[in-house]
Protein backbone atom coordinates (compact mmCIF):
# COMPACT_ATOMS: atom_id res chain seq x y z
CA UNK A 1 0.00 0.00 0.00
CA UNK A 2 1.18 3.46 -0.95
CA UNK A 3 1.35 5.77 2.19
CA UNK A 4 1.98 9.55 1.32
CA UNK A 5 1.83 12.55 3.90
CA UNK A 6 3.00 16.61 3.85
CA UNK A 7 6.00 17.35 5.81
CA UNK A 8 5.26 20.91 6.98
CA UNK A 9 7.09 24.24 7.25
CA UNK A 10 7.84 25.48 10.40
CA UNK A 11 7.78 29.35 11.26
CA UNK A 12 8.75 31.03 14.46
CA UNK A 13 6.88 33.59 14.95
CA UNK A 14 9.15 34.01 17.77
CA UNK A 15 12.15 32.88 18.85
CA UNK A 16 13.40 34.30 22.53
CA UNK A 17 17.35 32.77 22.88
CA UNK A 18 19.77 32.67 26.46
CA UNK A 19 22.83 31.85 26.62
CA UNK A 20 24.29 28.17 25.88
CA UNK A 21 24.36 25.80 28.08
CA UNK A 22 27.77 23.52 29.53
CA UNK A 23 27.10 21.57 25.92
CA UNK A 24 26.71 24.80 23.55
CA UNK A 25 23.11 24.44 23.11
CA UNK A 26 20.70 27.42 23.93
CA UNK A 27 17.55 27.14 26.06
CA UNK A 28 14.80 28.67 24.13
CA UNK A 29 11.34 29.96 23.95
CA UNK A 30 9.65 29.84 20.34
CA UNK A 31 6.04 30.38 19.48
CA UNK A 32 5.99 27.89 16.47
CA UNK A 33 3.46 27.25 13.84
CA UNK A 34 3.49 25.24 10.63
CA UNK A 35 2.58 25.93 7.20
CA UNK A 36 -0.38 23.98 4.84
CA UNK A 37 2.66 23.59 2.43
CA UNK A 38 6.24 21.31 2.69
CA UNK A 39 8.15 18.40 1.39
CA UNK A 40 6.24 15.35 0.40
CA UNK A 41 7.48 11.96 2.24
CA UNK A 42 5.75 8.80 0.59
CA UNK A 43 6.24 5.17 1.57
CA UNK A 44 6.09 2.35 -0.81
CA UNK A 45 6.62 -1.42 -0.89
CA UNK A 46 10.40 -1.59 -1.63
CA UNK A 47 14.06 -2.53 -0.25
CA UNK A 48 14.67 0.01 2.24
CA UNK A 49 16.26 3.08 -1.08
CA UNK A 50 15.78 6.74 -0.45
CA UNK A 51 14.95 8.10 -3.08
CA UNK A 52 14.46 12.03 -3.76
CA UNK A 53 12.95 14.70 -6.39
CA UNK A 54 11.33 18.22 -6.31
CA UNK A 55 12.76 21.63 -6.64
CA UNK A 56 15.06 21.14 -3.94
CA UNK A 57 16.36 17.99 -4.40
CA UNK A 58 19.57 18.54 -5.84
CA UNK A 59 22.49 18.38 -3.68
CA UNK A 60 20.56 16.97 -1.13
CA UNK A 61 22.12 13.43 0.12
CA UNK A 62 20.43 10.33 -0.01
CA UNK A 63 22.90 8.73 1.88
CA UNK A 64 22.53 7.36 6.00
CA UNK A 65 22.94 10.91 7.06
CA UNK A 66 19.66 12.36 5.24
CA UNK A 67 17.71 12.82 8.35
CA UNK A 68 14.61 10.58 6.54
CA UNK A 69 17.16 7.81 6.67
CA UNK A 70 18.52 8.72 10.23
CA UNK A 71 14.16 8.67 11.37
CA UNK A 72 13.99 4.84 9.69
CA UNK A 73 17.52 3.73 12.04
CA UNK A 74 15.97 5.66 14.95
CA UNK A 75 12.40 3.77 14.55
CA UNK A 76 14.29 0.28 13.47
CA UNK A 77 16.82 0.30 16.96
CA UNK A 78 13.69 1.36 19.16
CA UNK A 79 11.13 -1.47 17.87
CA UNK A 80 13.06 -3.82 16.62
CA UNK A 81 10.85 -3.70 13.16
CA UNK A 82 12.94 -4.17 10.18
CA UNK A 83 11.73 -1.30 7.91
CA UNK A 84 13.93 -2.80 4.69
CA UNK A 85 10.48 -3.71 2.91
CA UNK A 86 9.76 -0.40 2.37
CA UNK A 87 11.00 2.17 -0.19
CA UNK A 88 11.08 5.95 0.66
CA UNK A 89 10.48 8.84 -1.50
CA UNK A 90 11.36 12.42 -0.39
CA UNK A 91 9.79 15.36 -2.66
CA UNK A 92 11.56 18.67 -1.59
CA UNK A 93 9.48 21.70 -1.66
CA UNK A 94 11.21 23.88 0.86
CA UNK A 95 14.76 25.09 0.43
CA UNK A 96 17.11 23.42 2.59
CA UNK A 97 19.20 24.92 6.09
CA UNK A 98 16.53 27.48 5.37
CA UNK A 99 14.85 28.08 9.15
CA UNK A 100 11.38 26.72 8.44
CA UNK A 101 12.65 23.00 10.05
CA UNK A 102 12.51 20.86 6.41
CA UNK A 103 14.77 17.80 7.56
CA UNK A 104 13.23 17.92 10.86
CA UNK A 105 9.86 17.70 9.06
CA UNK A 106 11.03 14.92 6.54
CA UNK A 107 12.12 12.53 10.08
CA UNK A 108 9.23 13.37 12.03
CA UNK A 109 6.71 12.46 8.56
CA UNK A 110 8.45 9.62 8.09
CA UNK A 111 8.18 8.18 11.70
CA UNK A 112 4.06 8.94 11.27
CA UNK A 113 4.10 6.59 8.59
CA UNK A 114 5.93 3.45 9.73
CA UNK A 115 3.99 4.10 12.96
CA UNK A 116 0.99 3.76 10.33
CA UNK A 117 2.28 0.89 8.46
CA UNK A 118 4.81 -1.23 10.99
CA UNK A 119 3.95 -0.66 14.33
CA UNK A 120 0.68 1.12 15.44
CA UNK A 121 1.21 0.10 19.08
CA UNK A 122 4.16 2.65 19.50
CA UNK A 123 3.18 4.93 21.64
CA UNK A 124 3.37 9.25 20.88
CA UNK A 125 5.66 9.18 23.74
CA UNK A 126 7.91 6.72 21.99
CA UNK A 127 7.66 8.27 18.93
CA UNK A 128 8.37 12.09 20.31
CA UNK A 129 11.93 10.20 21.88
CA UNK A 130 12.54 8.89 17.90
CA UNK A 131 12.11 12.36 16.90
CA UNK A 132 13.74 14.10 19.61
CA UNK A 133 17.49 12.13 18.49
CA UNK A 134 17.16 13.52 14.96
CA UNK A 135 17.46 17.08 16.19
CA UNK A 136 16.49 20.05 18.16
CA UNK A 137 13.66 20.56 15.92
CA UNK A 138 12.53 16.85 15.67
CA UNK A 139 9.80 16.77 18.36
CA UNK A 140 8.43 19.91 17.30
CA UNK A 141 7.93 19.11 13.46
CA UNK A 142 6.93 15.26 14.17
CA UNK A 143 3.59 17.21 15.68
CA UNK A 144 3.03 20.11 13.65
CA UNK A 145 0.88 21.89 15.80
CA UNK A 146 1.04 25.80 16.86
CA UNK A 147 3.22 25.15 20.43
CA UNK A 148 5.37 26.83 22.97
CA UNK A 149 8.56 25.64 22.74
CA UNK A 150 10.39 26.16 25.61
CA UNK A 151 13.20 24.18 26.85
CA UNK A 152 15.60 23.68 23.82
CA UNK A 153 12.76 23.15 21.67
CA UNK A 154 11.31 20.04 22.34
CA UNK A 155 8.80 20.88 25.66
CA UNK A 156 5.84 21.68 23.78
CA UNK A 157 2.51 23.34 25.09
CA UNK A 158 0.06 23.33 22.37
CA UNK A 159 -1.71 26.89 21.88
CA UNK A 160 -4.27 28.07 19.63
CA UNK A 161 -3.60 30.38 16.95
CA UNK A 162 -6.06 32.12 14.18
CA UNK A 163 -5.03 30.42 10.45
CA UNK A 164 -2.46 33.31 9.37
CA UNK A 165 -2.26 34.29 5.86
CA UNK A 166 1.36 34.88 4.98
CA UNK A 167 4.33 34.59 2.52
CA UNK A 168 7.65 33.17 2.77
CA UNK A 169 10.42 34.03 1.10
CA UNK A 170 13.76 32.81 1.26
CA UNK A 171 16.58 34.65 -1.12
CA UNK A 172 18.68 31.45 -2.01
CA UNK A 173 21.36 31.54 0.51
CA UNK A 174 21.73 28.41 2.85
CA UNK A 175 22.34 29.44 6.47
CA UNK A 176 23.70 26.62 8.27
CA UNK A 177 22.14 26.95 12.14
CA UNK A 178 25.25 26.11 14.30
CA UNK A 179 26.69 29.15 12.30
CA UNK A 180 24.20 31.66 13.33
CA UNK A 181 24.21 30.45 17.03
CA UNK A 182 28.11 31.00 17.39
CA UNK A 183 27.07 34.67 15.59
CA UNK A 184 24.94 35.38 18.56
CA UNK A 185 27.07 33.44 20.75
CA UNK A 186 29.82 36.08 19.55
CA UNK A 187 27.88 39.62 20.17
CA UNK A 188 27.21 38.04 23.81
CA UNK A 189 23.62 40.29 24.14
CA UNK A 190 21.68 37.61 25.76
CA UNK A 191 18.12 38.88 25.86
CA UNK A 192 15.93 36.89 28.58
CA UNK A 193 13.84 34.32 27.38
CA UNK A 194 10.56 35.97 29.17
CA UNK A 195 7.65 36.44 26.58
CA UNK A 196 4.65 38.11 27.69
CA UNK A 197 2.55 37.08 24.77
CA UNK A 198 -1.24 37.04 25.53
CA UNK A 199 -2.21 36.01 21.62
CA UNK A 200 -5.23 38.66 22.17
CA UNK A 201 -3.91 40.55 19.34
CA UNK A 202 -1.44 38.10 17.78
CA UNK A 203 0.22 40.88 15.31
CA UNK A 204 -0.24 43.87 18.12
CA UNK A 205 2.17 40.97 20.70
CA UNK A 206 4.47 39.55 18.43
CA UNK A 207 5.42 43.30 17.60
CA UNK A 208 6.67 42.54 21.53
CA UNK A 209 9.09 39.58 20.85
CA UNK A 210 12.02 39.03 18.89
CA UNK A 211 13.44 36.96 17.03
CA UNK A 212 17.40 36.91 18.60
CA UNK A 213 18.78 35.03 15.96
CA UNK A 214 17.88 37.75 13.09
CA UNK A 215 20.82 40.02 14.18
CA UNK A 216 23.02 37.51 13.88
CA UNK A 217 21.64 35.86 10.69
CA UNK A 218 22.01 38.88 8.99
CA UNK A 219 25.57 39.88 9.87
CA UNK A 220 26.21 36.53 8.25
CA UNK A 221 23.83 36.52 5.46
CA UNK A 222 23.16 40.74 4.84
CA UNK A 223 20.37 39.75 2.11
CA UNK A 224 18.44 38.72 5.15
CA UNK A 225 18.11 42.35 6.14
CA UNK A 226 17.43 43.40 2.57
CA UNK A 227 14.39 40.46 2.17
CA UNK A 228 13.64 41.96 5.38
CA UNK A 229 13.20 45.46 4.89
CA UNK A 230 11.40 44.76 1.44
CA UNK A 231 9.06 42.77 3.27
CA UNK A 232 8.16 45.65 5.35
CA UNK A 233 7.80 47.93 3.10
CA UNK A 234 4.93 46.34 0.96
CA UNK A 235 1.17 47.46 1.44
CA UNK A 236 -0.14 44.10 2.01
CA UNK A 237 2.96 43.16 5.26
CA UNK A 238 1.27 43.20 8.24
CA UNK A 239 4.07 41.70 10.17
CA UNK A 240 7.57 40.79 8.98
CA UNK A 241 10.03 38.73 10.59
CA UNK A 242 12.84 35.85 9.73
CA UNK A 243 11.90 32.39 11.03
CA UNK A 244 14.38 30.34 13.16
CA UNK A 245 18.21 30.64 12.18
CA UNK A 246 17.29 32.07 8.96
CA UNK A 247 17.07 32.78 5.78
CA UNK A 248 13.89 32.05 5.42
CA UNK A 249 11.24 35.20 6.18
CA UNK A 250 7.70 35.64 6.22
CA UNK A 251 5.06 38.09 5.92
CA UNK A 252 1.57 38.11 7.30
CA UNK A 253 -1.07 39.31 5.13
CA UNK A 254 -4.97 39.90 6.19
CA UNK A 255 -6.45 37.47 3.65
CA UNK A 256 -4.82 34.88 1.66
CA UNK A 257 -5.59 36.55 -1.52
CA UNK A 258 -3.18 39.45 -0.35
CA UNK A 259 -0.69 36.78 0.66
CA UNK A 260 -0.73 35.63 -3.02
CA UNK A 261 -0.26 39.70 -4.26
CA UNK A 262 2.26 39.69 -2.19
CA UNK A 263 4.00 36.82 -3.34
CA UNK A 264 3.17 38.07 -7.19
CA UNK A 265 5.08 41.13 -6.34
CA UNK A 266 7.99 39.36 -4.79
CA UNK A 267 9.01 36.92 -7.26
CA UNK A 268 9.00 39.80 -10.02
CA UNK A 269 11.32 41.77 -7.64
CA UNK A 270 13.38 38.80 -6.11
CA UNK A 271 13.74 36.66 -9.19
CA UNK A 272 16.21 34.36 -8.07
CA UNK A 273 14.24 34.25 -4.59
CA UNK A 274 11.99 31.29 -3.75
CA UNK A 275 8.22 32.80 -2.58
CA UNK A 276 5.44 31.05 -1.13
CA UNK A 277 1.92 32.05 0.27
CA UNK A 278 0.61 29.37 2.44
CA UNK A 279 -1.30 29.79 5.72
CA UNK A 280 0.29 29.36 8.95
CA UNK A 281 -1.47 27.36 11.71
O1 LIG B 1 19.99 19.70 16.90
P1 LIG B 1 20.25 20.37 15.59
O2 LIG B 1 21.14 19.57 14.70
O3 LIG B 1 19.00 20.82 14.91
O4 LIG B 1 21.02 21.70 15.96
C1 LIG B 1 21.99 22.25 15.11
C2 LIG B 1 22.94 23.11 15.90
O5 LIG B 1 22.27 24.29 16.32
C3 LIG B 1 23.47 22.51 17.17
O6 LIG B 1 24.62 21.74 16.94
C4 LIG B 1 23.82 23.74 18.00
O7 LIG B 1 25.03 24.28 17.59
C5 LIG B 1 22.74 24.72 17.58
N1 LIG B 1 21.59 24.77 18.52
C6 LIG B 1 21.74 25.40 19.73
N2 LIG B 1 20.71 25.50 20.60
C7 LIG B 1 19.51 24.97 20.27
C8 LIG B 1 19.32 24.33 19.03
C9 LIG B 1 20.39 24.23 18.17
O8 LIG B 1 22.82 25.88 20.03
N3 LIG B 1 18.48 25.09 21.14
Amino acid sequence: MKRSRLAPAKVNLYLHVAAPDHRGYHPLRSLVVFADYGDEVRLTPGEGRLFIDGPFGQGLSAGEDNLVLKAVRRFEAATGVRVDNHDFHLTKNLPLASGVGGGSADAGTVLHLLREACAPEVTDDALSAMAAETGADGVMCLWAQASIAEGYGERLTPVTVPPLPAVLINPGVECPTPAVFKAYDAAAEFAPVDTQWRAEDLIDDLATTRNDLEAPAIRLVPVIGEVLASLRAQPETRFARMSGSGATCFALCKTLSEAETLAARLRADWPKAWVRACTLK
